[in-house]
């Protein structure tokens, strides 16, 4: 028997038909797919099996990602393991479509879990793409070499696995958060690993990043003192924000686009005697709005040995109070994130307290230790560049988890290290799109659209059954879906300008359309040309 695989969906670059003689031993199973690894020291394939369409896959066991790949199409699920050293190894997920679209796409983590992400490849089987994630190892240090290795490795198998159908022809990494810091990595360090990568809100600084988080759940502490903001206040602020600050492009639409353009007045927030208990509007006492202040202040200190400030890390942006509580903590603590990676991490010492030993010294210490070598501080791309190779960033202006101005430092280090000192043109290969309206990696604030195939995007939508709207008649597209607008950049040139970013009633796909609006290169922005509705993206123009 065989089969005979309909065209792949993206469309029109290249037609591969795949087809493939079922021999006596299913070429999906741990034996054929051993025998695709003959030489790979350390690679030991753990399952393999066939899942028929619209089937479903998970592992119980799997704490980062729990939530199952569902209504996959038909294909080949294998699970590796592979043994780094003699202390450490790390598995794989890999996920081998009967429609095959020739590529080769890895998805990355979040957090600081180690689990394989089984949803998210799940959406990339469903472009088509052999999609792999990493669990990055049960030891946390050196988790960058596995995405690296785990790449290698499964490339081989594609290859193994395809022989005599069709020949692996790009790879593509798209990730989010850490699994965006995993991408800016490897475009520095394993510069030959992927053609594209698509890397949101990267968490590209970790040591700065965490320590970052820890100071400011401190602002915000002790919840028993006068300036302490209770997490459910956020909301009533972001209100005040939106009400100053939604008119400052132009338009009244609940979408602040860009954030830098407010002149915010805090201050109108404090309590007067008109509204003071006055429970249906949010007001602030002067302690608490001192709190509030130092929340869009950046991180700077005072350097002692040289006598000077130094700037560590951008602050929240203006119009990301919904979300900043996720930063913070209830039990009168800063963020695990800032207090664990400390810890655990930096110190190895679960002792280490932040009261008594949270200084300008930790982030000084913290940055020359750099543990696990996870920062991505080799800013010189040019090795990736002059491969070819196309990077996209993404970053939402209502993040409350890693500040939008981190993305805008990274572009300035790229800047630094490639344009100002060997003249080239970032716009040649690196894209930056902030995202007005959007949270850490998806989700929109008062119906900012924000959906745009961005990492993990679609499993924020509320479609049962779906982690993804691909492929939506006429928004699959690469105007609409930035995997498939990289697709386009790296195979035929089509360079980037812009992207329209969607969204849906009640982050429903089956509900319809509220509205989209282009998301544009930066340093440009979508304006309103003056006519038509303001919620079709044909109504709005990039402009530098
Ligand atoms: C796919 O599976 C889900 C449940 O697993 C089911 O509800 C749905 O009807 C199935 N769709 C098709 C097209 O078979
Ligand atoms: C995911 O699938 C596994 C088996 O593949 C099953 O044990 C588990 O209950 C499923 N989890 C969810 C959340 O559906
Ligand atoms: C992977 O192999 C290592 C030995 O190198 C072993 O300790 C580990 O338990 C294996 N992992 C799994 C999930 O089988
Ligand atoms: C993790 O790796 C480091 C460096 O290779 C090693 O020193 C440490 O013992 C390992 N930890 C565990 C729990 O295997
Ligand atoms: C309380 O605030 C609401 C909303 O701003 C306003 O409509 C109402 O009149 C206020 N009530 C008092 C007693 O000030
Ligand atoms: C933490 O602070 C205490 C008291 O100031 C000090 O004795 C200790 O050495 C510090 N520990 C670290 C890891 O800095
Ligand atoms: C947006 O406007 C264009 C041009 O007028 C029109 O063709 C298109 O159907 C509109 N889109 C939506 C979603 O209304």
């Amino acid at each position: 028997m065989g089969y005979f695989a309909k065209l792949p969906r993206f469309p029109a670059i290249l037609l591969v038909l795949v087809t493939c003689v079922l021999a006596a031993t299913s070429p999906c199973s741990v034996d054929s797919i051993s025998t695709t690894l003959a030489a790979t020291e350390g690679a030991h394939v753990l399952e393999a099996h066939q899942i028929s369409s619209n089937g479903t896959f998970g592992q119980a066991g799997d704490i980062a990602y729990p939530a199952n790949a569902t209504n996959l199409p038909s294909l080949c699920l294998t699970w590796v393991n592979v043994t780094s050293s003699l202390k450490s190894s790390y598995t794989f997920g890999l996920m081998l479509p009967d429609v095959w679209n020739a590529r080769f796409l890895a998805v990355g983590n979040g957090g600081f879990s180690g689990g394989v992400n089984w949803q998210g490849m799940g959406v990339g089987a469903r472009y088509g793409f052999a999609t792999m994630s990493t669990d990055t190892g049960h030891n946390s240090t050196g988790q960058d070499m596995t995405l690296h290795g785990s790449t290698v490795v499964a490339k081989k198998i594609v290859e193994g696995y395809y022989a005599g159908t069709a020949a692996l022809e790009r790879s593509y990494y798209s990730g989010c958060s850490t699994g965006g810091r995993q991408g800016i990595k490897s475009a520095q360090d394993y510069p030959e690993d992927f053609d594209g990568i698509l890397a949101g809100a990267p968490a590209w600084w970790p040591t700065r990043q965490q320590l970052w988080q820890l100071k400011v759940g401190a602002i915000n502490l002790p919840e028993d003192g006068p300036g302490y903001i209770p997490p459910t206040m956020f909301s009533g602020i972001s209100d005040e924000v939106l009400q100053q600050c939604d008119e400052s492009d132009g338009i009244a639409d609940g979408i602040i686009m860009d954030p830098m353009k407010c002149n915010l007045r805090l201050e109108k927030l404090l309590c007067r005697p008109s509204r003071a208990g006055n429970s249906s509007s949010t007001c602030l006492t002067k302690p608490q709005l001192q709190t509030l202040q130092q929340l869009y202040l950046p991180l700077i200190e005072f350097d002692a040995d040289v006598h000077k400030l130094d700037y560590l890390y951008p602050s929240f942006g203006v119009g990301s109070e919904l979300q900043m509580p996720a930063s913070f903590r209830q039990d009168n603590a800063p963020s695990l994130y800032g207090t664990e990676y400390a810890a655990k991490y930096v110190f190895g010492d679960a002792a280490w307290d932040w009261r008594t030993n949270f200084s300008y010294a930790t982030f000084v210490g913290a940055d020359r230790l750099s543990p696990g070598d996870v920062n991505a501080v080799r800013h010189d791309l040019s090795e990736f560049h002059g491969r070819g190779v196309k990077l996209i960033t993404y970053h939402g202006y209502a993040d409350g988890l890693i500040p939008p101005g981190a993305s805008r430092m990274l572009y300035d280090e790229a800047y630094a290290a490639m344009a100002a000192t060997q003249g080239v043109e970032l716009d040649d290969f690196y894209r930056l799109l902030f995202v007005p309206g959007m949270q850490h990696c998806g989700g929109g604030v008062y119906d900012a659209p924000w959906y745009f195939g961005g990492s993990g995007q679609g499993a924020i939508l509320q479609d049962l059954g779906r982690q993804d709207i691909w492929p939506l008649p006429g928004y699959g597209d690469g105007r609409h879906d930035a995997l498939v607008a990289l697709m386009e950049w790296v195979e035929r040139g089509q360079t980037l300008e812009s992207i329209v970013a969607t969204k849906f009633r009640d982050d429903t796909a089956e509900k319809g359309i509220v509205r989209q609006r282009p998301i544009c290169k930066y340093p440009g922005q979508a304006h309103y040309t003056g006519s038509g509705d303001i919620h079709n993206a044909t109504n709005w123009a990039c402009k530098s």
